[in-house]
């Protein structure tokens, strides 16, 4: 049994590391929706929502950096290539939306392909020991299941 530098088991490192990578090529397109949502949105609720669109693709940036980071931590090289991501994700590209509720809609879809990814990989790094991916999981799961409340208390749905 080999041990990495943070002295985990590099097996399971390596399997946490592909699951790391793709909630990465998820997030990068999570990330350039967001953007497109930004840019394009119109209507009444323009400055509310052009200012909310940008919290979000600012705070997915980071996200993606400590994924990235975590997966160097790990021992293991983060997928960087928009090529890639397109491949992984599950998460579509969305084109062409201004109005406001779509948007939103799009990304309560997005967090329901994210939020799974991560629950994944909370239990799997908990089943190896490895606490630095499950606190950076729960700190994501908890923030993001906070914003499905808010996004759908605006979309006023049930
Ligand atoms: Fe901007």
């Amino acid at each position: 049994m080999t041990l990495s530098r943070i002295g985990l088991k590099s097996k399971e490192s390596e399997l946490i590391s592909g699951k790391l990578n793709e909630l990465l090529a998820n997030y990068q397109i999570f990330y350039m929706n967001a953007r497109g949502f930004h840019w394009n949105i119109k209507g009444h609720n323009f400055f509310e929502l052009h200012t909310k669109f940008e919290e979000l693709y600012n705070d997915s940036l980071i996200k993606i950096d400590e994924i990235a980071e975590r997966i160097l931590t790990l021992g293991f090289i983060p997928v960087h290539a928009y090529s890639d991501y397109i491949k992984t994700s599950k998460i579509s590209e969305v084109k062409n939306i201004s109005k406001g509720d779509k948007a939103i809609q799009e990304i309560l879809k997005g967090y329901e392909i994210l939020l799974p990814i991560e629950r994944g990989l909370l239990s799997l790094a908990g089943e190896h020991s490895d606490e630095g991916t499950s606190a950076l999981m729960s700190d994501y799961l908890r923030e993001q299941e906070k914003l499905i409340w808010m996004f759908n208390a605006y979309l006023n749905t049930d």
